[in-house]
């Protein structure tokens, strides 16, 4: 029998409430937590274990050092500063932090020959994405963000609500940055396998404003944040989610931040996308068919994106 491992480094809001989700889901026998803070990652490490006394499956709790992951199945990284978000919304402002942070914590994890799967959460997610990748250099797909994956949640949602579906008949995905730029493209939008263009053609709730949909989308952590300081839950259902598909290699497709290598035109630039997700992490990327409207904006995103790996001399 497996135990299947999965570390959590950065024990914030983020990286707590993805640890509780994956206790309380199951996903993983062990859980190993990592964070520069001692004191924090022993209280968040007994919390948790409290909460796993009363689950229905046993789950292994432990505190580590990034030394340790070598036999990880799955290393989540969640570091980060939450002060900095609260400062700026300039997600420059925040990889000032998260850049050199992660640049360390990668050359401690490849030391130990880890050969698992990756899960970026830290943002800048796509450019801490593509420095993981750089820094670790494991086969391709093996390192991966969430990006997209949380905005088209949000996105679905909002969908769910105009439309009065539930999210589960809706297939819709936020593309490109996970940041300003990303953008819906409405084209691929089917609700039970029939365009929203068609369902449009016959029903007014499908009539909505497409902008303002999409705009709720890409705001959402900002309206989240101005009330309770944090997000917290949605990321974390979102990344254990990812990290249950990787661990069943479900080759299920999510929506993900992962590196392009010719898809959608570009290359040597990690962005969002829809991605088959299994035990090899992002294993195929999912090319939409996309108007040329939004191959446009995909491109945008892909030049921001490129931009500001520039700024870090990535
Ligand atoms: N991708 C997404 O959709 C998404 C969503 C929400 C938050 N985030 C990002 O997740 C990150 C964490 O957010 P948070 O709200 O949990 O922040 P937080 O400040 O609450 O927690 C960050 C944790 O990281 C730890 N840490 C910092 N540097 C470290 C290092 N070098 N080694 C080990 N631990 C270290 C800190 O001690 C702290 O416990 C941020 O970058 C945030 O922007 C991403």
């Amino acid at each position: 029998m497996e135990t299947r491992k999965v570390a959590v480094i950065g024990l914030g809001h983020v990286g707590a409430q993805t640890a509780y989700t994956l206790a309380v889901q199951g996903t993983a026998e062990e859980l190993i937590l990592v964070d520069q803070n001692e004191e924090k990652v022993t209280a968040q490490q007994r919390d948790l274990e409290d909460a796993a006394a009363f689950l229905p499956h046993r789950v292994r709790i432990t505190v580590g050092k990034a030394a340790d992951l070598g036999p990880c199945d799955v290393i989540i990284n969640s570091v980060g500063d939450i002060s900095l978000t609260h400062q700026s919304r300039d997600r420059a402002v925040e990889s000032r932090f998260t850049s050199p942070a992660v640049k360390a914590i990668a050359a401690e994890i490849r030391e130990t020959g880890f050969d698992g799967v990756l899960l970026n959460i830290t943002n800048p997610c796509d450019l801490i994405t593509w420095q993981l990748i750089r820094e670790l250099d494991l086969p391709r797909g093996r390192v991966f963000g969430t990006g997209v994956g949380l905005d088209t949640a949000r996105l679905t949602a909002g969908l769910s609500r105009r439309t009065g579906l539930s999210h589960s008949s809706v297939t819709a995905y936020m593309l490109g940055e996970h940041g300003k730029a990303q953008f819906a493209p409405w084209s691929c939008v089917r609700f039970g396998g029939k365009s929203l263009d068609d369902w449009a053609e016959t029903e007014s709730r499908f009539r909505f404003n497409r902008d303002k949909a999409e705009r709720e989308a890409v705001d959402a952590a900002w309206v989240t944040m101005a009330g309770k300081g944090c997000t917290e839950y949605g990321i974390a259902a979102t990344a254990a989610r990812m990290v249950a598909a990787v661990l069943r290699d479900e080759k299920v497709i999510l929506p993900v931040s992962c590196a392009l290598c010719g898809e959608y035109g570009e290359r040597d630039v990690v962005a969002g996308v829809p991605a088959v997700i299994g035990r090899d992490g992002a294993e195929q990327v999912v090319e939409l068919p996309l108007t040329d409207g939004e191959k446009a904006r995909f491109r945008a995103c892909c030049g921001e994106i490129r931009q500001s790996m520039s700024g870090l001399n990535m």
